[in-house]
């Protein structure tokens, strides 16, 4: 996926097809005929909704009784929220009306973490950010990432080839929490993430890894490393160096009106988001899609053969473009979205599913609920990646499937991640296979993002 730099270009208008784009008319027509001044229904029952286990059960409840659109009011006293499900009221919260909207409660608690970096920023200052540190994410720029990707996974099979022998289950999920941590720290800082690694092979930036929890404390924590990064920044002004990474593009970034370059604190946000950003989704994301594959025999092999099919002629050559191991990580974004619950603020009065919206109510998008949503999918619980064989994404509406999200907003790393997520699947899978070492299925935990409760142990079995 391209982007110009000038412009900030949705991601839906980049993909739209022509049968996508006649039904948004259509739905957009409809809107105009089903105006109600009343809100939505809803429980009696008051409750604060925020990305955590007890709202997972909540939404499903709220679905099954009140359909794609229930307002909830509020136990604190704040603003109603409202959730939708239909994807017209999506496509207008995220794309159509995306001027009314703005990043709703949950990110309350990302912006202690991150900053005014691109994930909570806003208005004028969002826009200007994200128009110079887009550049940064065009494809062939992460191509260029592409060697650092294959040793850093080369590296993981050596490591695991060496624990197969011995017999040893791998912690799958530590193991590609380091993996996507490391890729991104490369990624961003190239040599000078060498030079903080010790004799022992850490790094300031570990305790990402070391620590699950996301509170105030851990928000303490990593903020403190803002320092090592802006000690990277002064090293590489005073010495007038440039590297080929992320950090060097975003301090040559320029703003096209002003000529200037981003203040130092916004630098710094912008890094402290993307070191999270692009972190734990895709680590989750790929914890999950080899649960899912030792689960799925089937699907196991022919992504097997798919990999083999599509082999490049040079052993010591990157794994060549597989479409399969596109779907199985599409699939696996079905089911378990790393983004599961997506929130916004509307600014003005609205109208969603044809009931009345105040201005300052939350408004939930659960792509969780969304992907197994029985009007788009069938056989929603199940793993098939042939949901994303062309024809089939074709036929779908576009906002029945949002794990990067959709509109302005939409996820920055999508072409990183994908090109992260595809390395390392073709890889790994042409080695070994994974058999679930567990005893009873993984739980999930919808907190931020949605994770494995519990670290997953795998068994290699070398192929
Ligand atoms: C499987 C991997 C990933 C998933 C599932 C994912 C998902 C998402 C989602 C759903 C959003 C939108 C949140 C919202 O609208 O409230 C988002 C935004 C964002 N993501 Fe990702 N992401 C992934 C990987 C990455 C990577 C690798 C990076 C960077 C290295 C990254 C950086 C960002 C940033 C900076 C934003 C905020 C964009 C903006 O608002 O302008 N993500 N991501």
């Amino acid at each position: 996926m391209t982007a110009n730099s000038d412009e900030i270009k949705t991601e839906t208008d980049m993909g739209a097809t022509h049968c996508q784009r006649v039904r948004h008319s259509l739905a957009l027509k409809r809107r105009f005929i089903m105006v109600q001044q009343a809100p939505a229904p809803g429980p009696q029952q008051r409750y604060d909704l925020d990305a955590n286990d007890e709202s997972l059960p909540l939404l499903q409840d709220l679905m099954q009784r009140h359909g794609d659109t229930c307002r909830v009011t509020s136990i604190s006293g704040g603003h109603d929220s409202v959730v939708i499900h239909g994807t017209d009221d999506i496509r207008h919260v995220l794309l159509g009306n995306r001027g009314n909207y703005v990043k709703g409660l949950a990110l309350d608690r990302v912006r202690v973490l991150l900053g005014n970096g691109l994930m909570a920023s806003e208005g004028e200052f969002w826009a200007r950010q994200r128009r110079m540190v887009q550049p940064a994410f065009q494809t062939q720029v992460i191509r260029g990432f592409s060697p650092l990707m294959q040793q850093a996974n080369a590296d993981l099979i050596d490591r695991w080839t060496a624990q197969a022998e011995r017999g040893e289950p791998i912690n799958l999920t530590h193991d590609l929490s380091e993996l996507a941590l490391n890729i991104v720290l490369r990624a961003l800082f190239s040599t000078d993430f060498e030079r903080l690694i010790d004799a022992d092979g850490a790094s300031p930036f570990d305790l990402l890894t070391r620590e699950t929890r996301r509170d105030l404390a851990f928000a303490a924590k990593f903020r403190s490393l803002t320092h090592v990064v802006r000690a990277m920044i002064e090293s590489r002004r005073t010495e007038q160096r440039v590297e080929m990474d992320l950090l060097s593009t975003l301090m040559g970034a320029r703003d096209k009106d002003s000529g200037e370059a981003m203040p130092e604190r916004a630098l710094v946000d912008e890094i402290m988001t993307l070191i999270v950003a692009g972190h734990e989704t895709t680590a989750s994301t790929l914890n999950w899609t080899w649960y899912l594959l030792s689960q799925n025999p089937d699907v196991e092999a022919r992504l097997h053969a798919a990999i083999a099919e599509a082999r490049p002629a040079q052993a010591n050559e990157p794994p060549a473009e597989c479409a399969y191991v596109e779907q199985v990580l599409q699939e696996s974004m079905r089911l378990y979205p790393a983004g599961w619950l997506l929130s916004r603020r509307a600014l003005g009065d609205d109208q969603l599913g044809g009931f009345h919206v105040a201005a300052g109510t939350e408004v939930f998008i659960c792509p969780y609920l969304l992907h197994r949503h029985e009007a788009h999918w069938d056989r929603p619980e199940a793993f098939d990646p042939e949901r994303f064989a062309p024809a089939a994404v074709e036929a779908r509406d576009r906002f029945a499937y949002l794990p990067f999200s959709a509109g302005p907003r939409f996820c920055i790393g999508t072409t990183f991640s994908m090109a992260e997520m595809t390395m390392h699947l073709s890889m790994v899978a042409q080695r070994f296979q994974l058999r679930y070492a567990g005893s009873a299925p993984p739980q999930a935990e919808f907190q931020i993002n949605l994770r494995t409760r519990q670290d997953v142990h795998m068994r290699l079995v070398a192929r």
